[in-house]
């Protein structure tokens, strides 16, 4: 494999990110805001947008995994490292690098929403359009994409490109 077509740019992803990051600067500005990147994809997503949010808050981690090695999710969700902190009554906001078929966020909404955060939403960089997809209510979004398996902006295929500065697809086999 190979890398393939650039469809986001570094630059159009930065601005993107201040956007959001703006909307939730305003949104959050009364509240306890607690950050909870989803691992390993969301961290390059987490550390770019959480520097455009003007607000003291704070981070915490979840690492899931559903996919394995292969480009189709599995269907089974696993909670590989779970919060550090307790979030009751607290404002999390979940950041995730990608929502494809919605499997992930879907048992993570749940599975936190019993934790009784005071609220919780979704911010997601990219969303995958043309696919069958789980309700999931995405509160702030960056790019909805073709349903094509993207890599880069912590985007692995195989545990490879999550360093790359932009999202491109896959290539073909060489
Ligand atoms: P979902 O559960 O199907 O919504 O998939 C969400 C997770 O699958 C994301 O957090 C990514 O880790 C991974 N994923 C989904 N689509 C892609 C892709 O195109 N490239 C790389 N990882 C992906
Ligand atoms: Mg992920």
């Amino acid at each position: 494999m190979n890398i393939g077509k650039i469809l986001i740019e570094a630059d159009e992803i930065e601005s993107k990110l201040a956007e959001m990051g703006k909307a939730i600067t305003e949104d959050y500005e009364s509240k306890d805001l607690l950050m909870v990147g989803i691992l390993k994809g969301a961290f390059v997503v987490m550390a770019d947008l959480s520097r455009q949010i003007d607000l003291p808050l704070e981070f915490d981690f979840m690492a899931v995994s559903s996919y394995g090695a292969s480009t189709k999710t599995s269907g089974v969700v696993r909670i590989l490292k779970d919060l550090d902190e307790e979030i009751e009554g607290r404002d999390v906001l979940i950041v995730e690098d990608i929502i494809d078929s919605g499997l992930t966020l879907n048992y993570l909404m749940k599975n936190l929403l019993v934790r009784k955060p005071a609220t919780l939403e979704i911010a997601a960089l990219l969303i995958k359009d043309g696919i069958e997809r789980l309700p999931l209510d995405v509160k702030y979004e960056g790019f909805h994409i073709p349903p094509e398996f993207v890599i880069g902006y912590g985007l692995d295929y195989a545990g490879k490109y999550r360093n790359l500065p932009y999202v491109a697809v896959m290539g073909d086999e060489e």
